[in-house]
């Protein structure tokens, strides 16, 4: 049986409640023998700064370069608002995505069937919706040097961030779209604002080359990353595959986890580049959500974007892509059973709690593995 090392990074707030569901979901593919997970546990954000002082430390990113994948649940909080800038809880998830190399973000949105009339969209706008956004995940004006605050002589105070965007940056993310495409529905759609940035302008020209040269059978259309928000909220449906820069991309995704459902729904995959030599890319998977304190603590937390990050790990990570769909299939099952969380679950509905959606599922997985 094939043996898979997993470091879990559960951060703070909900990200140990929502990591505490995969778990159950690791155990139970240990325990039928269809994959063996040895797992690792860390800390990072929050909890790692109150124990060691640094968001993440040069330990755990050693365990994080070493795993065959890392499966992140979320950092941050108000308990953190104070702590110096470059230790603050978030610092930890950019420093993961830089110095594993990690600059592909997959975040799929797809309305599942049962979740229709959980979005704040109508019906017929979101019914059968099945999009990804390709977002950049190592560049642009996350890290973009300079990036600092410096106080002025007349004592005023200039804060500055740079966004910064290199051809192979764009080249690489661009083709990891049209991959994409080529096995969905064969479109592209690339965001930028080339109006009014000088990285939009060169994000354009390279995206149009790469398809040119290399993808002249997939469709490519461009849009300003503006109008792609409000398209996202008018007919969602026209979409297949964005690609975009790091903000943009965080923006839009989140917009897009609306359109099903709820936040908790959206996984999400940060893939690095292929070694040559062996084939394996470094590999995080991250629910979009954040930490929530608003919930955190209260057992309401939404599983499903951990778990269908799980999912996302099993295909891209282990090539367990039957596995992968038959927990794609649980979780839709589930939900049409009616058990549901809060964040979906919608006027005159019961909700359940996180832990019964997790168990839920493990008990549809075994079902489905029969
Ligand atoms: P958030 O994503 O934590 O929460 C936004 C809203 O969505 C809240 O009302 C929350 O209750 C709800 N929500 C989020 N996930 C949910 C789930 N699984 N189930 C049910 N409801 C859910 O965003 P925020 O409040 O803007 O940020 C809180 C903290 O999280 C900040 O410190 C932020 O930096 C951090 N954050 C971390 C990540 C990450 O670790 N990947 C992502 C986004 C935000
Ligand atoms: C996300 C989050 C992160 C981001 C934060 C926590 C650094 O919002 O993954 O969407 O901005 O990338
Ligand atoms: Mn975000």
């Amino acid at each position: 049986m094939a043996s898979y090392n997993l470091l879990l990074l559960p951060g703070d707030g909900i990200g140990p409640e929502v990591m505490a569901e995969v778990e159950k979901l690791v155990r139970w593919f240990t325990k039928t023998g269809i994959a063996r997970f040895e797992t690792e546990k860390d800390l990072v954000g929050g909890c790692a700064y109150d124990a060691h002082g640094v968001a993440i430390t040069d330990a755990a990113m050693d365990r994080a370069q070493a795993a065959d994948a890392v499966l992140f649940g979320a950092v941050g909080g108000p308990k953190w608002d104070k702590v110096p800038y470059e230790h603050r809880p978030e610092a930890g998830l950019l420093r993961l995505r830089k110095d594993l190399g990690l600059f592909a973000n997959l975040r799929p949105a797809i309305c599942y069937p049962a979740l229709a009339d959980a979005s704040s969209l109508k019906r017929e706008l979101v019914e059968g919706l099945d999009i990804v956004i390709v977002r950049e995940l190592t560049g642009g004006v996350y890290f973009g040097e300079p990036k600092e605050i410096v106080t002025l002589e007349n004592g005023e105070k200039r804060a500055v961030d740079t966004q910064l965007y290199t051809t192979h940056e764009i080249e690489r993310i661009a083709r990891v779209a049209f991959e994409l495409a080529k096995v969905r529905r064969n479109k592209v759609s690339s965001a930028e604002k080339r109006n009014v940035m000088r990285t939009g302008v060169l994000w354009n020209e390279v995206v149009t080359r790469v398809h040119k040269e290399e993808y002249p059978d997939v469709e490519l259309e461009h849009v300003l990353a503006d109008n792609c928000g409000m398209q996202l909220v008018r007919n969602p449906k026209q979409y297949d595959v964005i690609v975009t820069d790091n903000l943009f991309g965080d923006i839009l995704s989140d917009v897009a986890a609306m359109l099903t459902g709820s936040l908790g729904m959206l996984p999400s995959a940060s893939l690095g580049a292929e070694d040559p030599a062996t084939g394996k890319r470094k590999a995080l998977y991250e629910p979009v959500h954040g930490s929530a304190p608003d919930i955190a603590g209260k057992g309401l937390a939404n599983p499903i974007a951990m778990i269908g990050s799980f999912a996302m790990a099993l295909r891209y990570s282990f090539g367990l892509v039957k596995e992968a769909d038959m927990l794609e299939k649980a979780i839709a099952n589930v939900l049409d059973s009616g058990l549901r969380t809060k964040d979906i679950a919608g006027p005159g509905v019961n909700a359940v709690g996180t832990g019964e959606v997790g168990d839920a599922i493990v008990k549809e997985m075994e079902k489905l593995a029969g």
